[in-house]
């Protein structure tokens, strides 16, 4: 579906409007509108500049490859980062126990309780509490976030219901999922290298986050161990696994992104020391810096240099859940200003930095009727407005037009994992079935998105080789997969 639409009202006419712009300036516009730029080209520009043909994920799958490569041949060797995650062997299916995890990513914090039953039983029981974080928490100080981590996990290890059952004399032992860029000392340690999704908490990074947890635990009186800390990407990974052996790689695609996949121990130059008996490893790419070849817009450049990380996560910045809808809502600002979308003044509510949230774009997409009454009624609530029909599809088509480059540019770093992968061990990855575990938010409730992914996979793949590849979602499975770690490195004797 294409717009050639303009919404400039008729010529001659003369306009007067004293709201901000989108750079937060005063505007006093008088204008004749027939000087109004089109909307119909403002749109047209913007399709443009995300467009993703084929050359464009090519190009970015084989740069993704070329990167991961130079990650692995030494530190810093590429945007990406190639963390070893010192997870060198997977669940087995023969942990047994009770085990807990922590989850700490984007917007929510889980603790979770699992009892593992062993191959026959597998997860007997789960239970959970979920507490979004509060907005404060995000721009204070590394002990106010530990300590509500810490508090939090005080008062769920209380409530224990009867099915639960630790051995006596046993300290409770925890998966911590922290995802977050960390680099790994060590299975239960690691350096908290940057913030990334909007969290800015003073005195974390540089710091061993385990070692934050333990001292907050003290605080609050918590006997818990960590035994093992894991990327979100990790956790899925472990979990997916535990039902299925053809799991090699997992991606999150939520409030950020990330990938992590089975890489061959004699395939990292950068590692030193003693090798894994499996010559096997986990590898978190933290796919989020990746940057090249991206195509980028100016609602993207201005949203980056307005973050609180410009320049950074430039791949999370174009595909996550995070950003969609402000780069959406940017593209709407200047249609508004400069082209009088939605009439005459460019709407208040709509100027408000992240307003226009990912879900909204999601649920616009979702509408079929005729005169797409839920886009008219969500951009009643998140922008103020009153519009007509024309501007709706003008409306879904900036949606799309954004949701497609970040899917295609998802299917196309799956892509470049996969084909390092195959490079390295020829036959091993697309002559067979190869599953991809994917999870968060965006993925789970995006369907156009997905479906963007799938087709760049397939395109870049060709269609025998694509259907080897299943990319499927598994849910919340970082959680158990973190639970699931924390067995297999607990410190008590075990017989799986
Ligand atoms: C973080 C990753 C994490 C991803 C998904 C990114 O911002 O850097 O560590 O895995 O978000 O949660």
């Amino acid at each position: 579906m294409s717009v050639a639409a303009t919404t400039s009202p008729a010529v001659g006419t003369l306009y007067v409007s004293r709201f901000p712009t989108s750079r937060g300036m005063p505007r006093v516009t008088m204008a004749l509108r027939s000087n109004v730029i089109s909307v119909g080209s403002i749109l047209t520009k913007l399709q443009q500049d995300c467009a993703t043909p084929f050359p464009v994920i090519r190009h970015v799958a084989d740069s993704m490859t070329a990167d991961m490569r130079a990650g692995l041949a030494v530190d810093g060797g590429s945007n990406l980062k190639m963390i070893l995650s010192y997870v060198d062997s997977l669940p087995s299916g023969n942990e047994k126990g009770l085990f807990y995890a922590l989850d700490l990513g984007g917007t929510n914090f889980r603790a979770l309780r699992v009892q593992l039953g062993g191959k026959e039983d597998r997860v007997v029981a789960t239970e959970f509490e979920q507490l979004s974080i509060p907005q404060e928490l995000m721009f204070g100080t590394s002990e106010e976030l530990f300590d509500f981590i810490a508090s939090t996990l005080a008062g769920f290890a209380e409530k224990e219901s009867e099915k639960f059952h630790l051995p006596h004399g046993r300290q409770r032992e925890i998966g911590f999922t922290f995802s977050f860029p960390v680099k790994q000392t060590s299975i239960d340690s690691g350096i908290l290298m940057k913030w990334t999704k909007g969290f800015a908490v003073s005195g974390t990074a540089g710091r061993d986050v385990v070692a934050c947890l333990n001292e907050a635990m003290e605080r609050q009186g918590v006997d818990m161990r960590v035994s093992a800390l894991v990327n979100d990407t990790v956790g899925t990974l472990a979990g997916a696994r535990y039902w299925d052996d053809d799991v090699l790689v997992a991606v999150i695609l939520g409030t950020g992104t990330n990938a992590c996949y089975v890489e061959r121990t004699d395939c990292i130059p950068k590692l030193q020391g003693p090798r894994s008996s499996s010559g096997r490893t986990i590898i978190n790419t933290e796919w989020g810096a990746f940057s090249d070849g991206i195509p980028l817009t100016v609602f993207d450049r201005d949203m980056d240099a307005a973050s609180i990380n410009p320049g950074e996560q430039i791949f999370e910045k174009t595909i996550s859940g995070m950003y969609l809808g402000e780069i959406a809502r940017r593209a709407l600002v200047t249609m508004a200003e400069e082209g009088s979308l939605f009439g005459m003044a460019v709407p208040n509510k709509l100027s408000t930095p992240f307003a226009l949230r990912t879900p909204d774009i999601c649920a616009m997409q979702q509408d079929n009727s005729d005169d797409l009454q839920a886009v008219g009624s969500i951009l009643h609530n998140v922008a103020g407005v009153e519009s007509s029909l024309s501007e709706r599809r003008i409306v879904v088509e900036v949606c799309d037009a954004i949701v497609r480059r970040g899917g295609r540019l998802a299917g196309a770093g799956i892509v470049g994992i996969l084909q390092k992968m195959e490079q390295d061990s020829k036959g091993t990855i697309f002559n067979k079935r190869t599953v991809v575990a994917m999870d968060g938010g965006l993925y789970e409730h995006y369907p156009q998105y997905r479906s963007y992914l799938q087709d760049a996979v397939t395109e870049l793949l060709g269609s025998d080789t694509s259907k080897n590849i299943v990319i499927e979602h598994s849910k919340d499975g970082s959680g158990i997969g973190a639970a699931l770690l924390a067995a297999t490195n607990s410190k008590y004797d075990h017989d799986f």
